[in-house]
């Protein structure tokens, strides 16, 4: 590229001479700057179509939809390949990979000389949370993919209004990224190009940068989600006193017409969409019972000028798992991805739509799967990638909240965090007050499900389902929570919920999806001090009556076996919390210890068996 023009209408000095310093490195043969237009989504997607990367599905069945296949080894996140590049290595701690800053800085110099050769570079400018809202981020991503772009353009607000917000000396945070394949002159292009061997998802937390190589997929491509708004977010929030959380946000609004909104955490495989888009029973619908979506995935939680906590969806679509989505799971993502929308790794029916394990219906008698092959119902293969994902514009949720783009954040009343777990953890409990309720996120876990994770029954602690996520140490993190309790006015209530607990012979006890409105009642009464709650050897649980339980068949033994806490169960357990705080040691709070003797001391004195019994 020899001369490089910048668009009148970015004013940034420091932005044109980081992108002038990255075509210099990168050596791209064009650069094109993304103006967000729809014309220039067409566009790209007209391209993607040509190039092979992208199927144009049927405009009758799926209007403005495509379908992506990523090259077979570049399908989910790669957390081994993820890296905290803090000046001290403590501070990355010990959940984090972490390089010396300078060394990566040398690594990624190096693999990015000359990394665009052949290709086009974009500049993707995006806005982190509502243009222009004070609790916004700005971020510029440069990237060598027009896959990244269009689906940039879906899940953030991308576009030149971004630079007129930035002015001539607004903070963004650098985001880099390329596909780690540079074409040699006369070379063919691949329809997914990524580097097969070589990954890096690097982040700077003291410099506030993001540099990404190797994959086209996900949360390693698409910088604004998990790279921002979660790991350099959460070094921000801690600095700036809020919080960056791997939450759903969810409003519950009451026949009255009071809204609560709520905020969940559940790790990956918990139905954290679902929950999202949640639809009451019948009988809570006819009284007026109404659940609508801020977000599906990432929370921004900043104390308002009341002193309150309030929490915006930084993102602006859905970049959710397909498998296992249907009309009976969760309707409103099924009505959301009704057209313009992008899927990758799903299967393709003849008729030109998509499909993936867990959709409504019979399967196609034939289809073509995620990896372009034939396919049928009895060939012993999956059609869609278990990771297939949908990006779709949030805008086209039929239960969108009307505040979600509020700048001010929605009020948030209540923390839910919950996880897989066959036995153990009864379905719902409240924790007796913030600190207990820290101690319960950060002592959260989940199931694995497949034995070829681990020991099926073996449970992952994943602190606030922020395992991966975090850009810090884990337990400095901790210590922010208890300290934004201390901070705010009226702080949220906090649960725990799991909707996944099994009889001796396997079966679930509890039917989950829109039957969790149940239990989302009860938490939203108890949050506003309505509800009555009995003291548990954990917290405050609800009695069967206390639960709301018309249109549904379900006993009081049944609820007891699904509510009872076994004291030698539980006692190991505890136990193994020891596990995580040994590991994090060095700067566990102090107050954990405290609160884990107290655990210990309720269970002891209390019987073998804990019944939530009845008040009648
Ligand atoms: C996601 C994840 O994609 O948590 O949201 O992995
Ligand atoms: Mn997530």
């Amino acid at each position: 590229m020899s001369n490089l023009e910048f668009p009148p209408y970015i004013k940034s000095e420091r932005v044109k001479h980081w992108i002038a310093e990255a075509v210099a490195l990168c050596k791209p043969d064009a650069v094109h700057f993304c103006d967000g237009s729809e014309e220039e989504y067409n566009a790209l997607c007209d391209q993607l179509v040509e190039a092979g990367t992208f199927i144009r599905l049927n405009p009758k069945l799926r209007p403005n939809s495509f379908l992506a296949r990523s090259d077979p080894s570049d399908v989910a996140r790669v957390e081994d390949r993820t890296f905290i590049c803090s000046i001290n290595k403590e501070d990355a701690g010990p959940t984090n990979n972490w390089v010396n800053p300078k060394e990566m800085h040398a690594t990624l110099q190096s693999l990015f000389d000359g990394c665009m050769r052949g290709r086009t570079m974009y500049v993707v400018p995006f806005s982190m949370g509502p243009l222009g809202s004070p609790i916004s981020y700005i971020g510029i991503e440069i990237t060598d993919s027009a896959y990244v772009v269009v689906n940039m353009r879906i899940m953030t607000r991308m576009g030149k209004a971004v630079y007129d917000v930035l002015g001539e000396d607004g903070d963004f945070v650098p985001c880099m990224h390329s596909v780690g394949m540079p074409l040699e002159p006369g070379q063919k292009d691949v329809p997914w190009p990524c580097n097969p061997t070589t990954k890096y998802i690097v982040h700077f937390p003291e410099e506030r940068s993001i540099w990404s190589y190797g994959s086209g997929y996900g949360g390693n491509a698409l910088l604004g989600k998990k790279c921002l708004a979660l790991r350099i977010a959460s070094v921000i929030g801690r600095d700036e006193g809020w919080l960056a959380e791997h939450m759903l946000i969810l409003g519950v609004e009451d026949p009255k017409g009071q809204k609560t909104y709520v905020a969940a955490a559940f790790p990956s495989a918990c139905g954290k969409t679902n929950f999202a888009m949640l639809i009451p029973p019948k009988p809570f619908q006819e009284e007026g019972w109404k659940v609508t979506t801020v977000g599906d995935d990432i929370a921004w939680i900043k104390p308002g000028p009341d002193g309150r906590l309030y929490a915006i969806n930084p993102e602006a679509g859905y970049f959710g798992v397909a498998p296992g989505t249907s009309y009976s799971t969760n309707p409103n993502a099924m009505e959301t991805i009704k057209a313009n929308t992008i899927f990758t790794n799903v299967a393709l029916t003849p008729e030109g739509d998509v499909w993936w394990e867990g959709m409504d219906g019979p399967p196609p008698a034939r289809a073509i799967d995620w990896q372009g092959n034939e396919w049928t119902p009895d060939c012993g293969r999956k059609a869609a990638h278990p990771n297939a994902r949908f990006t779709a514009p949030a805008s086209q949720n039929p239960a969108i909240d009307p505040e979600w783009e509020n700048p001010k954040g929605v009020p948030i009343k209540a923390f839910i965090f919950g996880g897989r777990r066959a036995t153990v953890v009864p379905l719902v409990y409240q924790s007796f007050n913030w600190s207990f309720g820290v101690y319960l996120g950060a002592t959260m876990g989940s199931e694995m499900t497949a034995a070829a994770f681990g020991q099926i029954g073996e449970v992952r602690r994943d602190p606030f389902a922020m395992l991966p996520f975090i850009g810090y140490h884990m337990a400095s993190y901790f210590n922010h929570w208890l300290d934004m309790g201390r901070r705010v006015v009226d702080p949220p209530r906090i649960f725990s919920v799991n909707w996944f607990r099994k009889d001796k012979d396997g079966n679930y006890l509890w039917p989950g999806y829109g039957e969790n409105m149940r239990v989302l009642k009860w938490i939203v009464d108890r949050a506003n001090g309505r509800g009555r709650g009995t003291e548990s050897p954990l917290g405050y649980v609800p009695h069967y009556e206390d639960l709301d339980w018309r249109g549904l068949n379900f006993s009081k033994e049944q609820f007891q076996e699904l509510m009872a806490i076994d004291r030698e169960l539980w006692l190991k357990e505890i136990l193994s919390h020891e596990e995580l705080f040994i590991k994090l040691y060095e700067r566990m709070p102090k107050e954990f210890l405290a609160m884990r003797e107290l655990l210990i001391s309720n269970l002891w004195r209390s019987p073998e068996h804990w019944d939530v019994g009845s008040s009648e």
